[in-house]
């Protein structure tokens, strides 16, 4: 085993965005570029030796292989111990709890998210602070500082490690400790939940799918749902993580979860549906014949989580990010709750859960998560609502439309128009910005705009500022548009357009979100020129 230092030199396009460092799985595999990125990891955090992480992945195609190299960068700069899941697999938000309750130094999670795996697709790279949370920005920047700055990485050559069994191994001096993936977060799971009274619920013959997409959460999904609460075998499906996800996209909603939706639309459809994303933290709720929205069940969660035993004192309060719908303002407002706008990404709630300003927070983008970890999590949201169907014994089409009765219906749709010229969609950004202050008493398409503001969003805990995070023009009335690009992607720009309108009439809580907001979606592009600048007549994707 030789410890040996490897001459290089700083490559381009480093820049952590939303979410960790994402590229081509081939971008990553390419000489140097791992093994750049995770030396400015340690120049970030102010060098690695002595210290304890946690290490995982998705399990997407080059995990294996990019786990070994971090260990061997990990062992020769000097780090104590690394904890690793089994098979190099953790889920993130599996992998934020080991780092909480082992109080580690922090975590590298292998992932791309809901992004698909594969040579020809993506990988990621993320850090994950002592808190169990996403790198904050400040942190972030040092990283990408250093990826400017590098010169040499250290590294040990020896033969692989055998991830694969659970134990206590060595590497050139380091503690390697490979650990059940699953173990410590079902046991936390089953501290938050009532398994008892959901264990009756699927007793009582109420039936459950759970569509891993060929992800991590299986392996979860299955000790938790069917070996723990009794769920009948294969009720979790999809349930074997594979390198490229079955050759799917680990994106749980309508579009990418379609065989869920097909079943749970379907003749003799189960009672509740669910799926989660590459790396366990989204969530797609379904109920028989009924979609829910991220939005609105962020909002359906914020009013009933007092039902589950983890938070049956009631919440601290909520956040969501910009973007998401305001059903939830209205649910903390009738509970004498804060509520918090914050930026998107999960970074932001990370400084009121340690503060303790907010137990429940959520985006529209299907995560939403409390301060049990310091991720969203997708599995525990699937359990929050078994446990307040537990407890209300109701279908979940009816727990929807009296949560809209009594709060208000926000209709809302996410409108995304991909791999666009990152020069046309930063041109049409841009333009907007330059006319926020003429919008105000315009008219658009019917809707007369309130208000125009590019959101900067100050930490109330760390007071930080985050400027240029969207565009959020409000109407009369109550409906909202929010433009952003987006900072995940891997390919030219994504525009991301939120339209939602507020609804407080009984008789209209069952309309389609498409046509009823026709009129903020035709204000959109009126306002903005969508069609003018990408030349799209049509988004991509509408969730
Ligand atoms: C997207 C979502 C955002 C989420 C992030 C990471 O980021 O919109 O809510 O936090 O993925 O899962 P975006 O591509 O919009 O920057
Ligand atoms: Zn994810």
């Amino acid at each position: 085993m030789q410890r040996i230092t490897v001459q290089t030199t700083p490559i381009e396009g480093q820049k952590p965005g939303t979410s960790g460092l994402r590229k081509k799985t081939h971008v990553f595999m390419q000489p140097h570029f791992l093994e750049n990125f995770i030396q400015s990891i340690w120049v970030g955090i102010g060098g690695v030796e002595g210290k304890t992480l946690v290490l995982g992945g998705d399990g997407r195609y080059f995990n294996d292989r990019a786990a070994q190299v971090i260990l061997r960068m990990a062992a020769a700069s000097g780090a104590k111990k690394m904890i690793v899941g089994q098979n190099a697999l953790l889920s993130t938000p599996a992998a934020s709890n080991l780092i909480r309750i082992r109080k580690t130094d922090g975590g590298i999670i292998m992932s791309a998210s809901h992004n698909p795996g594969g040579p020809k697709e993506d990988f990621g790279v993320k850090f994950n602070t002592a808190n169990g949370g996403p790198t904050p920005e400040e942190l972030t920047n040092r990283i990408f500082e250093a990826s400017k700055s590098v010169t040499a990485y250290d590294i040990v050559e020896t033969q692989d490690i055998d991830l694969s069994q659970l134990g206590t191994t060595e590497l050139a001096g380091m503690e390697v400790e490979i650990v059940d993936p699953v173990a410590d977060y079902a046991a936390l799971m089953q501290s938050l939940f009532d398994f008892g009274a959901i264990r009756d619920l699927l007793a009582s013959g109420f039936r459950l799918r759970f569509d891993a997409m060929h992800a991590v959460t299986g392996p979860y999904a299955k000790a938790i749902l069917e070996e723990t609460l009794g769920a009948p075998e294969g009720s979790v499906v999809n349930a074997v993580p594979s390198p490229d996800f079955g050759g799917g996209h680990p994106d749980p909603n309508p579009i990418w979860a379609k065989e869920l939706m097909d079943v749970v639309f379907g003749e003799g459809a189960p009672d509740f549906g669910a799926a989660s994303d590459g790396d366990g933290d989204r969530n797609m709720i379904v109920g028989r014949n009924i979609y829910v929205t991220p939005s609105d069940s962020l909002a359906v969660l914020a009013a009933n989580a007092h039902l589950a035993p983890g938070y049956s004192d009631g919440l601290k309060g909520v956040a969501r990010s910009m973007p998401t719908s305001r059903e939830l303002d209205r649910v903390a407002a009738a509970k004498g709750l804060d509520c918090f706008e914050t930026p998107t990404g999960w970074k932001f709630f990370g400084n009121l859960l340690d503060a303790g300003r907010v137990s429940l927070c959520g985006e529209e983008s299907a995560g939403t998560g409390s301060d049990h970890v310091r991720e969203k999590d997708g599995l525990w949201a699937v359990l929050l609502w078994l446990n307040i169907l537990a407890v209300k014994r109701q279908p979940v089409a009816s727990i929807m439309t009296a949560h809209w009765e009594q709060y208000g219906r926000n209709y809302y749709s996410r409108h995304d128009y991909e791999g666009v010229d990152s020069d046309k969609a930063n041109a049409l950004v841009d333009a907007l910005r330059g006319k926020l202050i003429h919008l105000p008493g315009q008219d658009f398409s019917g809707l007369t705009v309130e208000s125009a503001d590019e959101f900067a969003y100050d930490d109330p805990v760390d007071g930080s500022r985050s400027e240029n995070q969207g565009i959020r023009i409000g109407f009369t009335g109550g409906a909202r548009i929010v433009f952003r690009l987006s900072g995940t992607g891997t390919v030219g720009a994504t525009l991301r357009v939120y339209l939602e309108d507020v609804e407080t009439d009984p008789s209209k809580m069952h309309r389609d979100a498409q046509e009823t907001l026709a009129n903020v979606i035709a204000a959109a592009d009126e306002i903005a020129g969508i069609e003018a600048y990408t030349g799209r007549t049509a988004p991509d994707v509408k969730t």
